[in-house]
């Protein structure tokens, strides 16, 4: 195998994925990002995420995997350079490239050097830094890596998408190479056309989940059960199981941001993405629905003390960006709530987005006279606890809304517990 020394700037979730990722599969990597404390940090093997193996892999690979906060060390070193910086959104909606062009003054004027995309930007963005920055390399490598599984996910990617116009050919077979030992199918493309299978692919992830919701929501109504509609669904294999499960909305650093980014593009040419309005619509409205069904028990929710079970978007992570627990807290505490909440990971490190929401360090602790327990986040954890004994007791109303459907409901409901789940 061909060796290539490798840039990768921005050591964020996808960037330190990207450069242990590369570094494992026996590349030089020199990983560049500004904020020196993460990058003394990184240099003594200290991760500052929570990522499954990602410790591990930057441990076990570091004899190749270089970590600076200085642009020169790594173009000195690497030709193309993956670029993993943020791209969040602005108030409108559309994405914030302001990193990705402080990236690119750091080039210069450089005719060495190929930009290789992975931050997810708008359908466009590459054809116009072509525009602007004649004969610059760029390549589109969008990820799809998911947290709490992104290494499993690099190692074990469903394909890996290089996207290229005319003169950047040479850089995206390259691109290509680097990928060949993970055995994927490698889909050759244009660059507004990569761009757009990252846009699209998580657009209609988030969809299905907004459908299945939907079909939760009626369901509940309807007298049917959500998780075997789901069940019956996903074994046609046109729809597949995957992203069926019906939950108080999704969140994270993605998924909303990718739905408004490229309803906003079509927008942006005077097209009307009526589905994405809808999902977008949709979620906002299941992540505020657990608040209807605490009020269908408890009445007025003021003064009520409710625990909150998980914080993080989703398990195995401490990523709290667009997360439902901070939605809930919010109207909990419109509705003069007192809220508990308790997360196995992202620990204290919430505490001030959760509109004042004490933070517990353990779910009994949370759940400790609660008037209702809401499970947002779906740990393992939660699943063992001891809720026909030990919590059951602690509470003052035995009230479970399960906004993952994850905990026994049948056992709940024989111990005397008022189960509230999603879609049943
Ligand atoms: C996602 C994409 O999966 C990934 O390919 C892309 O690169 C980044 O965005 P991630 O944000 O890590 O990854 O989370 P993911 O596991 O996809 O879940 C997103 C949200 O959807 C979570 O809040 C999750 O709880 C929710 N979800 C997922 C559901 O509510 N129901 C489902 O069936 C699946």
């Amino acid at each position: 195998m061909e060796r290539e020394p490798i840039g990768v700037i921005g050591a964020g979730y996808v960037g330190l994925v990207t450069a242990a990722g590369f570094a494992e599969l026996g590349h030089e990597v020199w990983a560049r990002d500004i904020v020196p404390e993460k990058v003394e940090a990184l240099r003594r093997g200290e991760v500052p995420i929570h990522e499954p193996g990602l410790s591990e892999l930057i441990r076990g690979t570091s004899e190749r995997l270089h970590f600076t906060t200085e642009m020169p060390d790594v173009l000195e070193r690497a030709r193309l350079l993956f670029v993993c910086v943020d791209t969040p959104p602005t108030y409108s909606g559309d994405a914030d490239l302001s990193r990705v062009e402080a990236v690119l003054a750091e080039l210069g004027d450089s005719s060495e050097h190929a930009l290789v995309m992975k931050s997810t930007v708008p359908v466009g963005t590459g054809r116009s830094i072509q525009r602007r920055r004649d004969g610059i390399g760029y390549v589109s490598n969008p990820e799809f890596l998911k947290e709490g599984s992104a290494v499993e996910d690099f190692m074990k990617p469903d394909r890996v998408v290089v996207g290229a116009n005319g003169g950047s050919e040479e850089y995206a077979d390259r691109v290509a190479a680097l990928y060949e030992p993970l055995g994927a199918e490698i889909v050759r493309t244009d660059v507004a056309s990569a761009e757009m299978i990252k846009l699209a692919s998580n657009a209609f992830l988030a969809t299905k989940i907004s459908f299945i919701n939907e079909i939760a929501n009626v369901s509940e109504e309807l007298g049917a059960d959500a998780l075997e509609v789901a069940r019956g669904m996903g074994l046609d294999d046109r729809i597949g199981p995957k992203f069926l499960q019906p939950g108080v909305g999704f969140g994270g650093s993605c998924f909303p941001k990718d739905v408004q980014a490229l309803k906003q593009l079509a927008g942006n040419t005077g097209y009307h993405f009526q589905l994405l309005t809808a999902v977008i619509e949709v979620n906002e409205l299941q992540k505020r629905r657990t608040i209807s069904k605490l009020q269908k028990h408890l009445g007025p929710l003021a003064g009520k003390e409710i625990a909150l079970l998980g914080v993080a978007f989703k398990p195995n992570t401490d990523d709290v960006r667009e997360a439902t627990s901070l939605v809930l807290a919010g109207r909990l505490a419109g509705e003069g709530a007192n809220v508990r909440a308790y997360d196995p990971v992202t620990g204290h490190k919430a505490e001030g987005m959760l509109a004042g929401a004490a933070i517990a360090d353990s779910a009994l602790e949370a759940i400790d006279g609660a008037d209702a327990a809401v499970l947002v986040t779906e740990w393992p954890e939660f699943a063992e606890l001891d809720w026909t004994g030990e919590v059951k007791r602690r509470m003052r109303v035995p009230l479970v809304v399960d906004g993952r459907n994850f905990l026994d409901r049948d056992a709940l409901v024989e111990a005397g517990f008022t189960y509230e789940g999603i879609g049943r």
